[in-house]
């Protein structure tokens, strides 16, 4: 089970799935940036790519597309009329690739929020998931808690991946799990909204710091620009951060009782530099457009006085066209001085964007593990 050895054949075709509504803009992104693959197959939340001949991808390539929520290599589709038809031409098409873990999930079906719609794990593709595991003809080569939902893949596993584009049509694909959204199925982690959460941006929160892996610890002080009503902060607090929140709307009363949340009651403009002194991490979620939102981190980080470490950024897109000006808004990034810049819509992101960004490289990356964890 260590050392499987990788297909024989290099893949032929890229499988990526997304949000509804953004197949378009990961096209347009993936043209620029990858023009030598070509659009295959395109359904709502689902895509796949003709890769080119020869190409000499490796076998846990990273697309880095910040619209794909989840990416492998595709072997097609399987179809049948029952669960457990499918499941055995799954294992057909699967042939003889190294194996540690089954990850199935469904293609997004409406756009997040849309009468109530969530993305994420549906009972249907639990259901496949079943049907797929009682019949595998290479069992022992699982690992031993690959059942376990809880438990993310280990970097490095060789993953069976299932998406459920049409009840009767599973496509069948492989990866292997590096980031750490590429270890759960879908890219999407089982983040369950607390009780105490006052917004859902609590979940929105808690991914980025997931995902971007920021070396935030216990203790860290925080500052949010749009802060109101209070879940992302919330997400903070619970980690043992102190947190400035700043907007003029009013916080959630259970946020504002909290004794390490502090709530400037103004718009980021109105707010005195020397309010920053202390702060090392700073988070944005306004709901204005993206140029508008970098004004605003960037008059607080370029300034003398402030040392703003790391940062963690919604860009609302009103427009999908509006993602058309993401390489430069990163660049505008970098330009502050962080050297690592990641982008990306997050399981949790309505039309917008997290951007997560890092200071000094030489203290660690984000993704960079065992890195110490900074106040
Ligand atoms: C999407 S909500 C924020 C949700 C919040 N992060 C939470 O966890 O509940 C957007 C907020 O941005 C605030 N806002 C808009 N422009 C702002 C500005 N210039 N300065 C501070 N806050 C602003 C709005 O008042 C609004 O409360």
């Amino acid at each position: 089970m260590d050392n499987p050895s990788s297909p024989a054949e290099p893949a032929r075709f890229l499988f990526a799935t997304c949000q509804v509504g953004a197949e378009e803009t990961l096209k347009h992104e993936l043209a620029r940036r990858r023009p030598d693959f070509r659009l295959a197959f395109s359904r709502p939340g689902f895509l796949t790519f003709k890769l080119p001949e020869g190409h000499r991808l490796p076998d846990d390539f990273r697309l880095r597309a910040i619209f794909a929520r989840s990416h492998g290599f595709s072997l097609g589709k399987v179809t049948g009329a029952t669960p457990e038809e499918l499941a055995a031409e799954t294992w057909r098409l699967w042939g003889d690739h190294p194996i540690h873990r089954i990850h199935v999930w469904s293609r997004d079906v409406a756009v997040p929020g849309h009468r109530g719609y969530e993305p994420g794990m549906t009972p249907e593709a639990l259901a496949a998931r079943a049907a797929i595991r009682q019949v595998c003809p290479i069992a022992q080569q699982l690992a031993p808690n690959e059942e376990d939902p809880e438990v993310p893949a280990k970097q490095g596993d060789w993953i069976l991946d299932c998406v459920l584009v049409e009840p009767n049509e599973w496509w069948i694909g492989w990866h292997r799990a590096r980031s750490a959204a590429s270890r759960w199925p879908g890219g999407m982690m089982p983040l369950v909204l607390p009780e105490h959460a006052v917004s859902r941006a609590w979940l929105k929160m808690e991914e980025a710091l997931r995902w971007s892996r920021l070396p935030l610890a216990a203790g860290a002080q925080v500052a949010e620009i749009g802060s109101a009503p209070g879940g992302a902060s919330q997400a903070l607090l619970d980690r043992g951060c102190f947190v400035t929140g700043i907007d003029p709307a009013e916080m959630d009363p259970a946020v504002l009782a909290h004794p390490n949340f502090r709530h400037l009651r103004r718009r980021a403009v109105q707010v005195q530099r020397r309010e920053f002194r202390k702060i090392r991490w700073l988070a944005a979620d306004m709901n204005v457009a993206p140029a508008y939102t970098l004004d605003v981190v960037e008059a607080v980080v370029s300034h003398p006085h402030v040392r703003i470490r790391g940062l963690l950024l919604t860009l609302k897109l009103f427009e999908w066209e509006m993602a058309d000006a993401l390489p430069e808004h990163l660049d505008r990034v970098r330009r502050w001085g962080y050297q690592v810049v990641r982008a990306r819509q997050l399981l949790h992101n309505r039309q917008e964007i997290c951007v997560a960004a890092l200071r000094s490289a030489a203290s660690g990356r984000t993704g960079r593990r065992g890195e110490r964890p900074v106040q």
